[in-house]
Order: C-alpha cells, then sequence, then structure tokens
C-alpha cells in the first residue's frame, strides 16, 4: 500500500490568489444579471457611485466579506459578501470622511442585521475620527425575511444618527427608491440631497396607501425629487442624475466643518475684502411695495460666486445658505421680498431655524438680511400652529452663540423685526440700509388700527389719514429713529455691507459667550 503523503502547506502564491478570488466574490454585489439591470434604469452600482464620490484611488472598504446568518425563507441561498451595502472612508478634495453605499442588486438594498452593524461601524469610525459620514441610499426599507433584527437595527441606525447630530455633518444622498426605515435615518441627517427621476422617498408607498385609505398616487407625486424639494421641505438639494448629485455633494461638502470642534474650511480670498458693489445702493426700490431680489444683495455682498443656496425651491419667501466672506465660510438666512413680500409663515419659518441651528452646531457665523412686513396672516397658519414655528426662529437665532450679524435692506416689521436676529437676541452687530423701516407694522395700518374711532366721523377723515400715515412714515420709515437709540448699531451706504461685515466678522473670529447650563433646551418642535 503507498504511503499516505502528507499535504504540503500551502505557498504564499496560494494565499494571496485565494484573496483574489475572494475579493472578486466581494465585489460582484447581487450578480451580473443584477448589475445589468441597475444599469438599465439609468442607475450606477454602490462601488461606481463611492468612485465617484471620492478623490480616486481614496476609498479604503471595511467589512467586504460580513454576510448575514438567516435562514427562514430560503434567506441560506441568499447570501453575498458584504451583504447589502458598501461601506468605508476616503477623502473628498483631500479632507476625510467616511461613507456607506448600499447595493440594490443585493436584495434591493434592504436593510439587514448586517447592514446595520456594518453602517454601525462606518459611523462609529465617522464619529471618533470626528469626520461627516455621507450615506448613498438606494434601499427598499427593512429588509422583511429578518423581522425585528432588520427593526433593531434601525433602531440602532436612528440611535447613531441622533447621537452624531451637532457633532458631525451627516449627509444623505438619494439615488433610488427609499422606503420606509430608508428614509428615517435621511430625515435624521443635516442634508438630504435627491436625484430628479430616479430617487423616491416614502414612509409607505402608492400600494400600501390604496390599501389603506384608497387613495391613489403616483410614485412621483408621492415622494419624487422635486415633492420633496419644494412641498415637504424634506430634500434640500436636487440634480438632475446620479453623476450631478455626487459632485453636488462634493461642492456642499466644501463649505463644512469635519466636526463640531473644528473650523469650517477657509480658503485664499477670491475678491478684496474691501470691494464695494455700487450696483447695491440702488437695488432696494424707495417706493415700499415694489419687490426686488434678494439674490441680488447677497451676491452683491459675498466672495464671487460663493453662494450655494439651501432648499433653494421649498419657502422660497425665505433665502438660506452657505457662502464665503473673504474665503471664510458663512451661512446666509433672509427674506425673499420676490415672493410674498418676504412675509414668514409655517415653512419659512422651519426652514430658516433648521438651518441657523446647523450653522450654529458646526461654528458657522450668521449674516442675516431682513425685508419682511411680519408673519403671514390668517386661519391655515394660526391653525397650523405658526405660533410654535415661528418661534422656532428667535428660539434659534437665541441660542446661537456664534457670531450673528444683520442687515435690514428695508421693512422689518413687527415679529420680523424681533426675530430676525434683532439687537436683543444677542445679535453682534445690526446694520441697516438708508431704506431700512423699522416699526410695529406699516404706517397704513398703524394709523387703521390707531385712529379708526376718531377717523370714522371726522369730515375730513381722508385728509387726515394722509397727514397722519406721513407722520408715523417720517418716523418709522427712516432706520434713524432705530439707531438713536441703539437699537441698530449702524445705518451704512449698502455698497459698505460687504467691508463693514468682513470687519466684524474678523472682530468676532474668536467670539466666546457662555449660555447657562442645561441638558437640553425645549425648542417648540
Ligand atoms: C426584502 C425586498 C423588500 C423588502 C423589495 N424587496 N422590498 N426584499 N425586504 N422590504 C426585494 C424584491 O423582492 C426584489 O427582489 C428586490 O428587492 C427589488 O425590489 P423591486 O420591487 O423589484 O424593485 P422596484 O420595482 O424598483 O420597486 C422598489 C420599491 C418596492 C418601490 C421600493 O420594492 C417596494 O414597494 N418595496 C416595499 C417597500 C417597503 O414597504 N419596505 C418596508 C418598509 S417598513 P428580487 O429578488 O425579486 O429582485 C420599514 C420599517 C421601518 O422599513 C419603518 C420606520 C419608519
Amino acid at each position: 500500500m503507498a504511503e499516505k503523503r502528507p499535504q504540503s502547506p500551502p505557498t504564499h502564491q496560494d494565499l494571496l490568489n485565494e484573496l483574489d478570488a475572494w475579493r472578486a466574490k466581494t465585489q460582484a454585489g447581487g450578480g451580473e444579471k443584477r448589475v445589468a439591470a441597475q444599469h438599465a434604469k439609468g442607475k450606477l452600482t454602490a462601488r461606481e457611485r463611492i468612485n465617484l464620490l471620492l478623490d480616486e484611488g481614496s476609498f479604503q472598504e471595511v467589512d467586504a466579506y460580513t454576510t448575514h446568518r438567516h435562514t427562514d425563507f430560503g434567506m441560506e441561498e441568499k447570501r453575498h459578501p458584504g451583504d447589502s451595502v458598501v461601506t468605508g472612508f476616503g477623502k473628498i478634495d483631500g479632507r476625510r470622511v467616511c461613507v456607506f453605499a448600499q447595493d440594490f442588486t443585493v436584495l434591493g438594498g434592504s436593510f439587514s442585521e448586517v447592514q446595520g452593524q456594518k453602517v454601525a461601524k462606518i459611523m462609529d469610525m465617522a464619529m471618533d475620527a470626528g469626520v461627516p459620514v455621507i450615506g448613498l441610499n438606494d434601499s427598499v426599507g427593512a429588509r422583511i425575511q429578518e423581522g425585528v433584527y432588520s427593526l433593531a437595527a434601525y433602531a440602532e441606525l436612528f440611535w447613531r444618527n441622533t447621537q452624531a447630530s451637532g457633532v458631525i455633518p451627516q449627509i444623505s444622498v438619494m439615488l433610488g427608491p427609499c422606503a420606509g426605515g430608508s428614509v428615517y435615518s435621511p430625515g435624521l441627517t443635516d442634508f438630504v440631497i435627491m436625484t430628479r427621476g430616479s430617487s423616491h422617498m416614502f414612509i409607505t408607498g402608492p400600494e400600501v396607501i390604496k390599501t389603506v385609505t384608497r387613495e391613489e398616487v403616483d410614485l412621483e407625486t408621492l415622494g419624487g425629487a422635486m415633492t420633496h424639494s419644494t412641498v415637504s421641505g424634506v430634500a434640500h438639494f436636487t440634480a438632475d442624475d446620479e453623476k450631478e448629485t455626487l459632485e453636488l455633494t462634493r461642492k456642499l461638502l466644501s463649505y463644512l466643518p469635519p466636526n463640531n470642534a473644528e473650523p469650517a474650511p477657509a480658503i485664499e480670498p477670491t475678491d478684496p475684502s474691501w470691494r464695494m458693489d455700487d450696483a447695491l445702493n440702488t437695488v432696494v426700490p424707495t417706493d415700499p411695495s415694489t419687490a426686488y431680489d434678494m439674490r441680488d444683495v447677497i451676491h452683491g455682498v459675498v466672495d464671487t460666486d460663493s453662494f450655494l443656496e439651501v432648499h433653494e425651491h421649498f419657502a422660497e419667501n425665505a433665502i438660506v445658505g452657505f457662502a464665503r466672506m473673504h474665503g471664510q465660510v458663512v451661512g446666509i438666512v433672509a427674506q425673499q421680498p420676490l415672493v410674498l413680500a418676504g412675509v414668514i409663515d409655517i415653512d419659512a419659518s422651519d426652514k430658516m431655524a433648521r438651518f441657523i441651528r446647523f450653522c450654529d452646531a458646526f461654528n458657522i457665523p450668521l449674516i442675516t438680511f431682513v425685508d419682511s412686513p411680519g408673519f403671514l396672516p390668517g386661519t391655515d397658519q394660526e391653525h397650523g400652529g405658526i405660533i410654535r414655528h415661528g418661534a422656532k426662529i428667535v428660539y434659534a437665532y437665541s441660542e446661537a452663540t456664534v457670531p450673528k450679524l444683520t442687515v435690514v435692506t428695508r421693512k422689518a416689521y413687527g415679529g420680523a423685526y424681533i426675530v430676525m436676529a434683532s439687537k436683543y437676541t444677542r445679535t453682534d452687530m445690526v446694520y441697516a440700509w438708508p431704506t431700512a423701516e423699522i416699526a410695529v407694522m406699516g404706517a397704513e395700518g398703524a394709523v387703521n388700527i390707531l385712529y379708526r374711532k376718531s377717523l370714522k366721523d371726522a369730515e375730513n377723515a381722508d385728509e387726515q389719514r394722509a397727514e397722519l400715515v406721513s407722520q408715523f412714515q417720517e418716523k418709522f420709515s427712516k432706520p434713524y429713529a432705530a439707531a438713536a437709540s441703539g437699537h441698530v448699531d449702524d445705518v451704512i451706504k449698502p455698497a459698505e455691507t460687504r467691508p463693514k461685515l468682513i470687519a466684524a466678522l474678523e472682530l468676532l473670529r474668536d467670539k466666546q459667550v457662555s449660555s447657562p447650563p442645561k441638558k437640553h433646551g425645549n425648542i417648540p418642535l
């Protein structure tokens, strides 16, 4: 009988070949057919997306080999290394980020126990390293076959989103049909970016809605990019295709600090701090009922082409966004007189308050441009809770400790004056343009209230009314009464706005104020 020869140990090359074979398996996602189906829908795979998002060659994958352990409903036949998400870290413009990308080719990118563990690990790494986390979302929601394991994993994710809130920036990029839990996590993050046409967000889909309420609605109307960027306000940005969406994500990141203990990235100034734009002197019409575009004001003041508008299509009567002043990142909050005369309503309140709180959490100074006749009157607004929504603005400005500068360009009436970073919500500098009108309300309204009875019976009522309106205009339709009492710090020529703001920002660069110790405040939600 031939002697049994001991098996020779593998060579190093054998081991490396085995690793290569494993690696090939981890890169396959759900297999060729499903990758082709993904491409046929005009969508990229998770890895293709990561490669477009990150600096070339910078991606370091983590947990590529992990598989699920479930066996119900034939799940043992449906194991793919890496499961339904690709996770890791890399760089964007040389700056470190953590990233996860749901893989729709594996069980629809469904959120499994393993996906939850992988995302949790990468979020923990982001928190430990103090770097932003970006989620590329393309998932059908909780993996039905895993039952409570999937739900528990979601709860873990939502808990982590909440822990990370205000510590590291969290960005959600929506690249497919995202349902159920797949939209709750983005809803907890700082910014949601949607792709027009191919991304959808909804808690319950059209089929469930039809079953429960008999309402019939298509996917796009229910939760398409335009719905969420114009109606619900869930999406902060939209882009035409995946490439543009990922480019926008890189651009957004260029304004954000890596964490709440570091400043936002400054760049070499592109234009001089003393630049004065004479066009600003005439941008505000002297007739208070004529509208103008507040974006012209913003563009005339900030560094050239530096304004990145957030929530551009939601509550268009307000404007918020990031810009640079002499290379330093600032947050801009403004009214838009072109839309509803810049009145403050429920959606505008939510939009402004949320942006103010983001900037404050991440050390980004705030510049506010005010032109508003006040809060929108009406039962819709009152019954919708304008009291608690509007209160969010004043709450957000009052708790903000970053440098705060305000420019009143025209109307600052009543509540609008108070809530829009007025002096006594601890705004550092309040400037007024010569066109500023700071009053409890417009002159006509004031006279109608105060002299209603006496004018009703007066013989020359029209004449008297005109005289009184003119007196009120003289007193309050100019900024000098407010300046005389120190309620504004300076009246400036519009063209001087940029150098004045930059000088104040420089003074306040290391501003430090303390707030009373508390667990957390109770913002009216
Ligand atoms: C596991 C799922 C799945 C799920 C779909 N799939 N939903 N697998 N768990 N929840 C599978 C499909 O069987 C299919 O597998 C693959 O994923 C792709 O799905 P399709 O339906 O073919 O894709 P598409 O036509 O693009 O439609 C996408 C969709 C639809 C509109 C999202 O799949 C859908 O309505 N799914 C249900 C969404 C949902 O209700 N999720 C649970 C939410 S509850 P094969 O092998 O056939 O390719 C939840 C709990 C937390 O998330 C809630 C917190 C608020």
